[in-house]
């Protein structure tokens, strides 16, 4: 098995990681100085979300050069040094690469305002619609709130479906593919392992970007057939590296079915399987989604991809901690509901241990983003001046946003900035609770009953337990109960309010919450031993 078909990737949101030179900003030397604890948690690799300089109007998604580092991250020379050092503790290295838009800061897209010639081709640019040509192009909305289309100042549109300052490339420009082909290559030479790619789903729209009129599903600027020869040349770029280098697709589409379409074996290696992420925590749904996102990837022969939770969605710990919807979540986090029900967070984060069982057991390779080793859940009072967020402004003060997953972490100590900062420095660039001193690294280190300890422990167990073990064999079929086999060791979750039996003569290598002997409680996930072969 390769590595990739099996590794737990740990997410790291470098702006919120670990700071070093005090500028409450995180950087690349403080994640560079707390290696050693990630290598300690027992992950195979890290992805990095966006390092590349940005005038951080998308907090990194809006890249104003593909081949260099953020100043207030750091430096070329230091990316290079922390590659090596991740290569030295036998960590593997994901970039993010963002080839949906650009900056408008990039200097492609400063030619194309000045209107140099050519230079427009490489956006999608349009003209108008109505009698003036003041209505913009077609009726996209941006993902972010209002439409997608700005106007530049000789009148012209042009489109962009996240925030006004990243302007969507036109991927039938053989200069944007070229460029693109060339900057995978110029991190792979660097001895980067793999990419995550943002809006994998985004790059192509249909012909002629017509109307998406009520359509539910399905949209003209996303999930387009001809997106796939993009990764087909990728692939081929990637192939020509030794070790290998790997891709991993952010594709939100309508099924998996078409999800598995990223993963054809002349394309991308993994996709996140997001369906995960949005199941409320119910066994019936979880089984269901699990089940579905097995069957897409193996239809393939790529390994199921789980995540719950990211820099994009709120904790997990919070969409655990108050009465479960129905059916999958849809949009906006159910936080108009969540606002009439208060969060119970030791609920949540009972659950999310739980879970990060389940996740762990599964076949297949899981992410974990920042945090979700401390059980950190939502920020969800974070002041309104304070918000960072473009959904903010651009859902015309409806949507919070993105933010209040995305604090800083907390390191050690009972105040602010909890060590993510030196002593002394800037506040942090969105500031922190006041009881997160409790879920600090400091404070989480030595205590066995902590959510570190049992990441930690999980993640040691995984290559013994469930790495080659081949098949999820469903043991029992109940709304409250999930339970499989997976070679010699069974998972056990209890989603219910009562308890439930476990099978006779198994022992409990690890559980996610205190337990009596034979019995599972409501809200725990345990690993057992399979009975002797007799
Ligand atoms: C992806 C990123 C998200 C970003 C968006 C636009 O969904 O994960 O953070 O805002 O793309 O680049
Ligand atoms: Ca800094």
């Amino acid at each position: 098995m390769q590595w990739w078909e099996s590794a737990v990737v740990y997410q790291v949101y470098i702006r919120s990681f670990a700071d070093d030179n005090g500028d409450g900003i995180g950087d690349i030397a403080g994640l560079r100085s707390r290696l050693p604890y990630l290598a300690a948690l027992g992950i195979d690799a890290v992805w990095i979300n966006p390092w590349y300089p940005s005038p951080m109007a998308d907090a990194g998604y809006d890249v104003s050069d593909y081949r260099g580092i953020e100043p207030s991250y750091g430096t070329l020379g230091e990316a290079e040094a922390f590659i090596a050092d991740a290569h030295t503790l036998g960590l593997k290295v994901i970039l993010d690469i963002v080839p949906n838009h650009t900056s408008d800061q990039h200097e492609w897209f400063q030619a194309a305002l000045r209107d140099e010639p050519g230079a427009r081709q490489r956006y999608l640019f349009r003209s108008g619609r109505g009698a003036d040509g003041d209505l913009p192009p077609n009726d996209w909305g941006s993902i972010f709130g209002g439409p997608a289309w700005s106007r530049v100042a000789d009148g012209s549109w042009y489109l962009h479906l996240f925030a006004p300052g990243q302007p969507d490339l036109n991927w039938e420009h053989p200069q944007v593919r070229a460029e693109f082909e060339d900057v995978l290559g110029f991190w792979f030479d660097k001895g980067v392992d793999g990419f995550r790619i943002d809006v994998a789903h985004g790059l192509v729209k249909a012909e002629g970007l017509p109307d998406r009129g009520n359509a539910k599903t399905t949209h003209p600027a996303f999930d387009q057939d001809g997106v796939h020869e993009i990764y087909r040349g990728w692939r081929a770029i990637a192939d020509q590296y030794a070790p290998q280098r790997v891709f991993i697709a952010e594709a939100w589409v309508p099924s998996s079915e078409r999800l598995a379409r990223y993963l054809r074996s002349d394309e991308l290696h993994t996709a996140f399987q997001f369906d995960f992420l949005r199941a409320p925590w119910r066994a019936e749904t979880l089984r269901a989604v699990i089940d579905d996102a097995i069957a897409g990837a193996e239809s393939v022969g790529a390994p199921p991809t789980w995540v719950l939770s990211n820099h994009d969605v709120p904790r997990t710990v919070t969409r655990y901690a108050r009465s479960q919807p129905a059916s999958l979540v849809e949009s906006e986090w159910e936080r108009s509901r969540w606002a009439e029900e208060q969060a119970d967070h030791d609920l949540g984060r009972r659950r999310a241990r739980a879970c990060a069982l389940l996740q762990l057991a599964l076949p297949g390779t899981a992410y974990v983003y920042q945090g979700e080793e401390l059980g950190l859940e939502e920020v969800e009072d974070l002041p309104d001046e304070v918000r960072q967020d473009p959904t903010w402004v651009q859902s015309g003060f409806t949507d919070v946003g993105r933010d209040g997953c995305r604090i800083p972490l907390p390191w050690a100590g009972n105040t602010a900035p909890y060590g993510f900062s030196p002593p002394g420095g800037a506040p942090t660039w969105l500031p922190q609770p006041e009881h997160w001193g409790a879920h600090s690294v400091a404070a989480q280190q030595d205590d066995v009953d902590s959510v570190l300890h049992l990441y930690r422990q999980a993640l040691a167990l995984r290559p013994g337990l469930w790495v080659e073990a081949g098949a999820v064999r469903w043991l029992v079929n109940t709304p409250e109960a999930l339970a499989f086999q997976r070679g010699a060791a069974q998972c056990w979750v209890n989603t219910g309010d009562t308890e439930i039996a476990l099978p006779e003569r198994l022992s409990v290598i690890l559980a996610s919450g205190p337990h009596a002997v034979g019995v599972l409680p409501p809200d725990t996930a345990a690993w057992l031993a399979a009975p002797c072969e007799s």
